[in-house]
């Protein structure tokens, strides 16, 4: 098994997740075009496009309470999202107060690189700053650097679909390697390649809304060849790195035992789960597990969920995780869950599923699942890309018109597993 002796040493990771547009505000990239254009047309479908997304999670009666939100356009301008650029200190003291030892974030590119190659001093001045003051506080940063957003000039040219695009991304990297890889250890080089590429090209849910099969495999390549590029460069500026990429995991299980659904079943699993990570396994550290739900199939047919749903209708399944950590067991790679949550404005379920699914995730690491780390999706409540605002996925509440912060009661109670398991659990 591949082993770093500098992770097998670390302590394990506690926190949470954000990603830069969907909390900073005030971003200029090709979803901010978008939503520009968009934002009557995605209130005016909203309805519509939950039921061809949601498939049988989909529920009038458990979307009424959005419903309203849903349909207005500024729903779906991310705007000043929750002003984390401005906030993240006081942010980050709410997360050191839960007790979290480690946090997600990612540098956004459009903001560091506003034209091809010029970089922009005073926002590395601020990720500067974001990454200082989690050191100070005594949390680890670990930093994504592509989580779905491109600058206009690249979009212009046709983000990753661009055959120069790997060379662009290396080029970004090579910048943010110079300047970080002194004070971050931890890279998440690409989030989810699939689940970006076929929202983006394939099923046509995000920009550009394409539905072209060949333009998805492009995507996908070009992804992967930016990953092992970053990867390279990351670890020319410092060889201890720990670098990876989130990959998104669904587990797919046959709900009966017919040979077509078996078939069915693994070909899914071959697809969606497997794939892209065999593409980059030789230049990985360690696996990001970005994990959220389990579906289940009869031959090539969904089943309905009998489970509790999240708010957006995924079925909640704590076990899953624990599937999802033992499916990778076989890359021989550790496993860091970068991100893993649900949509609960309420608050209602949030805690209980923390809860079994933390249980879940060390019988996965009693079964020999090499994990080193949870981060939740997410520590605030944020910009759901095209479903809006409405979504809330966060540990602290955010009431939209304030900006005020509110730490959801769920956020203590992880608070309390991160405080005994630092006793004794996972640690
Ligand atoms: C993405 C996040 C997103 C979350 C919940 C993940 O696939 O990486 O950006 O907010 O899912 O939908």
């Amino acid at each position: 098994m591949t082993d770093s002796p500098s992770l097998r040493k670390s302590p394990f990771l506690w926190g949470a997740s954000t990603a830069a547009h969907q909390v900073e505000g005030g971003n200029r990239n090709q979803w901010t075009e978008w939503e520009e254009q968009k934002a009557g047309w995605l209130a005016d479908t909203a309805l519509d496009r939950m039921r061809q997304q949601m498939g049988f999670g989909f529920s009038h009666e458990r979307l009424k309470p959005f419903v309203s939100q849903m349909s207005q356009a500024k729903n779906y301008r991310s705007g000043r999202a929750v002003d984390h650029y401005h906030r993240f200190r006081e942010d980050f003291q709410l997360a050191k107060e839960l007790g979290h030892t480690a946090h997600r974030f990612s540098i956004e590119w459009s903001r560091v690189e506003p034209a091809p190659g010029q970089f922009d001093d005073s926002e590395i001045a601020h990720y500067a700053e974001v990454i200082a003051e989690l050191r100070r506080l005594g949390i680890e940063p670990v930093v994504t650097l592509f989580h779905w957003t491109l600058p206009l000039w690249l979009a212009d040219e046709g983000g990753f679909l661009s055959p120069h695009s790997p060379k662009y991304f290396t080029r970004f990297v090579e910048k943010i390697a110079q300047e970080f890889a002194g004070s971050v250890r931890y890279w998440v080089t690409v989030n989810e390649p699939t689940v970006y590429a076929s929202a983006s090209y394939l099923q046509g849910f995000f920009p550009p809304q394409q539905k072209k099969f060949w333009s998805t495999l492009r995507v996908v390549a070009n992804l992967v060849r930016a990953h092992r590029a970053a990867y390279r460069v990351i670890k020319s500026h410092r060889p201890d790195a720990m670098v990876g990429y989130a990959h998104h995991h669904t587990v797919f299980e046959a709900a009966d035992h017919n040979p077509i659904t078996r078939v069915w079943v693994a070909a899914l699993n071959f697809v969606w789960n497997e794939c892209v990570l065999r593409c980059c396994l030789g230049r990985l550290d360690f696996i990001g597990l970005n994990h959220y739900f389990r579906l289940r199939f009869k031959t090539w047919r969904q089943v309905k969920p009998t489970e509790e749903v999240s708010d957006l209708g995924w079925p909640l399944v704590p076990d899953s995780l624990r599937r999802a950590a033992l499916d990778l067991k076989k890359f021989g790679k550790p496993i860091i869950v970068t991100e893993h949550g649900c949509a609960d404005a309420d608050d209602s379920r949030r805690a209980t599923f923390i809860t079994e699914s933390l249980a879940a995730l060390e019988g996965a690491r009693n079964e020999g699942s090499d994990i080193r780390g949870y981060l939740h999706w997410s520590l605030l409540d944020n910009f759901e890309w095209d479903k809006g605002f409405w979504p809330r996925f966060g540990l602290i509440e955010i009431q939209y018109d304030t900006l005020d912060r509110r730490v959801r009661p769920s956020a203590k109670v992880y608070a309390n597993c991160i405080a005994e398991s630092k006793a004794h659990l996972l640690n």
